[in-house]
């Protein structure tokens, strides 16, 4: 059976525009139940400014607690810069993933750089990266459109994550930072970019602002993309992007996936007790499209 990789980004791009702020322990019991749910690669936190992002403050905290309780999980960490990494890396990160925008603008919010400065500290960061012996992933969000520019052109796109992949990332993370892609944007853009990017190296990430990330997951899947980043519960969204709304859900891919004969090694069952837990903490109901269906099943298993 053909295989399936998911990332689960919660730990960051979940929590880090909540309302209500979880401190470390929460989130290693968060990275635990995902461990336990057969989850193998999370994005665990981001070492980004405190001022920008106070939900990722604890990130010097969080990672040495993860790293020590779940020394087998795959444990990526957002970085911004040099000054990101140089903290990463006292904290013991093995992986850490950029993050370039394909726009001007984007850049300018997310980070307060222009995109040539954007992708010069993304190369120097990948370079000092893969000299400390880190994995690495460069995201290239606004891949699909941005919420200050409109449609991000193609080429664009293509430039960057040639760019990203010459300064020796390891993985390319094509977002929708936004969540405006349709099928057939991702079947035209994520096919254009697998012919210049191998399969293993390539990934997707998906947020579901107009209920067609699982869709978009099947484009991507039909032009042989294997590898994808997902938020357990569907929750996510970056504070820089208006109007951006959750990430796929990784109990609906998983679902998607495993109902069209793709292993992913995630049980669902463990994904909706990391659900339930998410919601207790963050004091909201959570879950993706195939939730209700999904506890319904689970009620009948176990009456
Ligand atoms: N982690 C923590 N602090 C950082 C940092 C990092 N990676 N990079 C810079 N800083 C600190 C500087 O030391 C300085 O601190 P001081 O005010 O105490 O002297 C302050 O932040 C300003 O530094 P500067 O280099 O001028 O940064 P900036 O104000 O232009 O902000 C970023 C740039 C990248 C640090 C900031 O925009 C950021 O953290 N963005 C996060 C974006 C994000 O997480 N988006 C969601 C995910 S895509
Ligand atoms: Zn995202």
């Amino acid at each position: 059976m053909e295989h399936l990789y998911i990332t689960d980004v919660a730990p960051r791009d979940g929590l880090q525009n909540q309302p209500v702020h979880l401190d470390a322990s929460t989130k290693l019991q968060l990275a635990q139940l995902l461990a336990k749910a057969g989850v193998r690669s999370i994005e665990a936190t981001s070492f980004v400014s405190p001022k920008a992002v106070p939900q990722m403050a604890d990130a010097a905290e969080l990672l040495p607690l993860i790293r020590a309780a779940l020394p087998d999980l795959r444990t990526s960490v957002l970085v911004p810069n040099l000054k990101g990494l140089e903290r990463a890396h006292a904290a013991g990160a093995t992986e850490v993933a950029v993050v370039l925008s394909a726009t001007e603008t984007m850049n300018r919010k997310n980070i307060n750089m222009g995109l040539d400065q954007a992708t010069e500290v993304s190369e120097q960061t990948l370079a000092e990266a893969h000299r400390l012996g880190l994995r690495t992933r460069a995201y290239v969000a606004v891949a699909f459109d941005c919420p200050f520019e409109g449609e991000t052109p193609l080429d664009e796109v293509l430039r960057l994550a040639h760019r990203m992949q010459r300064a020796g990332a390891g993985e390319i993370v094509i977002a929708d930072t936004i969540g405006s892609a349709s099928p057939g944007m991702v079947k035209q853009r994520m096919g254009a970019l697998a012919e210049a990017i191998a399969l293993d190296q390539l990934a997707i990430h998906l947020h579901d602002t107009r209920g067609m990330a699982v869709a978009n997951a099947w484009a991507a899947l039909e032009v042989g993309v294997r590898r994808f980043d997902a938020s357990v519960g569907g929750i996510g969204g970056c504070p820089f992007a208006p109007g951006a709304a959750g990430n796929v859900a990784t109990e609906d891919l998983v679902l998607m996936a495993e109902r069209s004969g793709f292993a992913t090694g995630i049980s669902l069952d463990g994904l909706l007790d990391t659900v339930d837990f998410a919601q207790v903490q963050l004091q909201r109901p959570l879950g993706g499209r195939a939730i209700t269906w999904l506890r319904r099943q689970r009620e009948k298993r176990n009456s």
